[in-house]
């Protein structure tokens, strides 16, 4: 669905982005991991032509986005700016129907899609009329989502789209956009800098380093089978959470006759959760097949770079 091919952005004497090579399947949420000013932010507004590259080609459902119209392109791709980014004059609404009346629907059509909109980021339609300040940080979150979501793109492109959460509330809205059905067919490019927002959300993470990547590949295999001493220090912390974010139920052979039917489909983290209060026995089987599974895959033969 996107191509990124030698993609390289030089800002003066700083380059930015560096020969980023990456391909974006239809519908998967990559996700964009790195630490500030390692590239992320500057990589993904390639992708919508907000920055020009220096070098290297993005490809977009097949078209060259150079030469693709810059409004039909951002038809096609919505965008969650860091930091949120609502217009602070304009109420939630009009933010909201940003794209929208960019791209010239009519009133009935805006009013039926701002509708929907509300129902689908859980936002009291209440709040519509009111400014950007004047609303709680996650309220502020659920507009940028539906602003994004607006001409329902089918693309999307989330930049830090839960920092400016306290820890709590991250938490949350991180679970409730996992739930959003309108997300879960769309191709999604997402940058942050926390290891296990980028476990939770990503099918796949692209770990980034000054501008280079340092490894593409599903959790699991970066956390598992990590390429560079760099990615194997990025996970360092919590790796133990990490890694029973990353695996799931399913791959546990033990798992099955260990507690019956509804689990298979859980990562072994939400098991563990799950089980914690009503089954001790089962909780401290699913531990032992985990570590029995750690072990395996940490000894296991290397998968090919790719
Ligand atoms: N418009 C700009 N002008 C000059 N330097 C920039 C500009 N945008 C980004 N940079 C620099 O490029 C590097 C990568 O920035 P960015 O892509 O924003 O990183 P990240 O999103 O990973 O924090 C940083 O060194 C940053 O200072
Ligand atoms: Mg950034």
């Amino acid at each position: 669905m996107i191509e990124l091919a030698g993609l390289s952005k030089r800002f003066g004497a700083v380059t930015a982005v560096d020969e980023v090579t990456l391909t974006v399947d239809a519908g998967e949420t990559m996700v964009l991991l790195g630490t500030s000013g390692c590239g992320k932010t500057t990589t993904l507004r390639m992708i919508n032509r907000l920055v020009v590259p220096s070098a290297g080609t993005v490809r977009v459902a097949g078209r060259d986005a150079a030469a693709t119209d810059p409004v039909a392109l951002r038809r096609k791709i919505g965008y969650m700016i860091q930091g949120v980014g609502l217009f602070p004059h304009r109420t939630v609404e009009e933010n909201i129907l940003t794209v929208p009346r960019l791209i010239g629907w009519g009133t009935a059509e805006s009013r039926r899609r701002l509708h929907q909109l509300t129902e689908i980021v859980n936002l009291e339609p209440a709040l519509l009329p009111r400014l950007p300040h004047e609303l709680s940080g996650g309220q502020r979150q659920r507009a940028g989502l539906a602003r994004a979501l607006a001409a329902d793109p089918p693309i999307v492109l989330m930049d830090e789209p839960f920092g400016a959460l306290d820890p709590l509330t991250r938490q949350q809205v991180r679970r409730e956009f996992l739930r959003v059905e309108s997300l879960v067919n769309k191709t999604i490019v997402l940058v942050t800098h926390d290891t296990a927002e980028a476990v939770e959300l990503g099918s796949r993470i692209c770990l980034m380093a000054k501008g280079r990547i340092e490894q593409v590949g599903a959790p699991a295999e970066l956390l598992f089978r990590p390429r560079t001493p760099f990615v194997e220090d990025f996970f360092a912390a919590g790796r133990l959470q990490l890694e029973w974010m990353a695996v799931r139920m399913a791959e546990l052979p033990g798992a099955g006759r260990l507690h019956g039917e509804g689990l298979g489909s859980l990562t072994v983290a939400e098991a563990l959760a799950r089980l914690e209060r009503t089954d001790e026995a089962a909780f401290n089987a699913v531990l032992k097949e985990f570590f029995a599974h750690r072990r395996k895959r940490a000894g296991g033969p290397a998968e090919a770079a790719p």
